[in-house]
């Protein structure tokens, strides 16, 4: 029985919802396991479009849906996503979605003080979503969150809300000169979270090892990308959770010894929204086309995502921390019509090559991508459904990325749709 996790190997955004929502088809069990609603997942079933940023991409396919301890949620976002997919007549009762009981709470205050902090750094600041991210892990490993479990105890959490509120307006007022926050008024709301979610809380660790016992297909949705990963991405600029394929166990509460197979999104070229570095990033008219045509716009913010070329650098960096056992590229239709395609093999640091992703941002600041130039293919790749029929040119350049990877490509995504795909090898079959 299968358990695969799916990851970006990028900076999010390499279509991930897609593939999750594509593979849920067979598997039992979808569980988010990091990040919070700073995630947005794009399906496309049947031309109608759906988002989500808390809710597993599995929903879709009707499958059962976890939301894991490693999870940090807002519950009005997620009450509001569960009434937005009711809305569109998914099934999605707490047989459908269960959420961890010691997943963190995102709070008002964590919100603010995203916000407020961005506010403050100015032209050096992240590009942060906004949603409280940050602060709400920084309070998880301050051992000052609150979780799931803290908000079906009412009384308690109560209290505990008054106390860290105190703590919060104080630095907000005094640090920040931002506005203040009222703690009855996050009780009252939270009252109605409480009410409204206790249905779906559950031991999700438990549910998942019965699961497994059970011989079932499990699949684990990675959100954000390998590079906006806390330990091994663009420190500062990344996200504050662990994006990497390891955090899937700690972000579950399975053990790694379940793990069969690890999945890498890569979208055939790159793509970043917020600040920090990006070697292979295109500044041309190229790099507008691609924006374009790959209507590259974030689903969570609506910023305008900026393009580059693939990386391989980074690609054979996620190949390492993530243990990838295959590759889906998506989005190779959006290359469709250009001359010439580059590949960026490795760096050039002061005359020489690097082939390894640096930790030192000023270093990486200076490295200019090396490529490579394949030429392009002016078929309408995204009617394609057979590997065969593909052109010369873009079978050429996919065993080139599987060549450079050392991986090898299992699925290519050509358009949005759940149809628009080349499958060269099944999973959970
Ligand atoms: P995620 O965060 O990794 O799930 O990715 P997003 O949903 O934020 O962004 C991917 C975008 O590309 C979405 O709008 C998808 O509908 C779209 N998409 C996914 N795969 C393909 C593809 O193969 N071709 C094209 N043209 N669009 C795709
Ligand atoms: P999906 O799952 C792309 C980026 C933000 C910012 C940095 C920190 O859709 O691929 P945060 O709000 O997490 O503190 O912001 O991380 N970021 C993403 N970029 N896709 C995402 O998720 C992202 N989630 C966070 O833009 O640069
Ligand atoms: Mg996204």
């Amino acid at each position: 029985m299968s358990k695969i996790i799916i990851i970006g190997t990028q900076w999010g955004d390499e279509g991930k919802g897609k593939i999750v929502d594509l593979l849920a088809e067979h598997a039992d069990h979808v569980v988010r396991f990091q990040g919070g609603n700073n995630a947005g997942h794009t399906m496309v079933v049947e031309g109608e479009q759906f988002i989500s940023h808390l809710v597993p991409s599995g929903i879709l396919q009707g499958k059962a849906c976890y939301i894991g301890n490693g999870v940090v949620v807002d519950p009005e976002v997620l009450i509001e996503e569960i009434d937005y997919l009711v809305g569109k007549g998914v099934d999605i009762g707490p047989d459908k979605l269960r959420i961890s009981e010691r997943a963190q709470l995102i709070m008002p205050y964590h919100k603010k003080i995203d916000h407020a902090r961005e506010l403050m750094k100015g032209d050096k600041k992240i590009g942060t979503t906004g949603r409280g991210i940050g602060p709400c892990y920084e309070d998880k490993a301050s051992r000052r969150g609150l979780r799931f479990i803290d908000l079906l105890d009412r009384e308690d959490f109560n209290e505990k809300v008054k106390a860290i509120v105190k703590e919060k307006n104080f630095y907000l007022e005094k640090y920040h000169s931002a506005d203040t926050i009222d703690a009855e008024e996050i009780i009252s709301q939270y009252d109605k979270f409480a009410e409204r979610l206790a249905p779906y809380v559950t031991n999700v660790s438990v549910n998942l090892y019965k699961a497994i016992k059970n011989d079932e297909h499990v699949l684990f949705e990675g959100a954000q990308g390998t590079h906006l990963d806390i330990d091994h991405g663009t420190y500062p600029y990344v996200t504050s959770s662990n994006t990497v394929s390891g955090n899937a166990c700690g972000g579950a509460g399975i053990g790694p010894k379940e793990i069969t197979d690890v999945i890498g999104i890569v979208k055939a070229y790159t793509t970043r929204v917020g600040a920090g570095p990006f070697p292979t990033e295109l500044f041309d008219e190229v790099g507008d086309r691609i924006q374009k045509k790959g209507a590259e716009f974030g689903a969570t913010t609506g910023r305008k995502r900026r393009c580059g070329w693939l990386d391989m650098v980074i690609l054979r960096n996620s190949v390492r921390l993530n243990s990838l056992t295959g590759l889906v590229i998506t989005k190779l239709d959006v290359l469709d019509g250009l001359e010439t395609i580059d590949i960026c093999t490795g760096y050039e640091y002061k005359g020489e090559r690097i082939e390894d992703f640096p930790a030192n941002l000023k270093v990486l600041a200076e490295c200019k991508p090396i490529y490579e130039t394949h030429p392009g293919w002016s078929e309408d790749t995204s009617v394609i459904r057979n590997y065969e029929d593909l052109p010369e040119n873009t079978k050429s350049y996919l065993k080139r990325v599987e060549e450079l990877a050392e991986t090898p490509v299992d699925i290519v995504s050509v358009g949005p749709g759940r149809e628009e795909t080349i499958i060269l090898k099944k999973h959970f079959h």
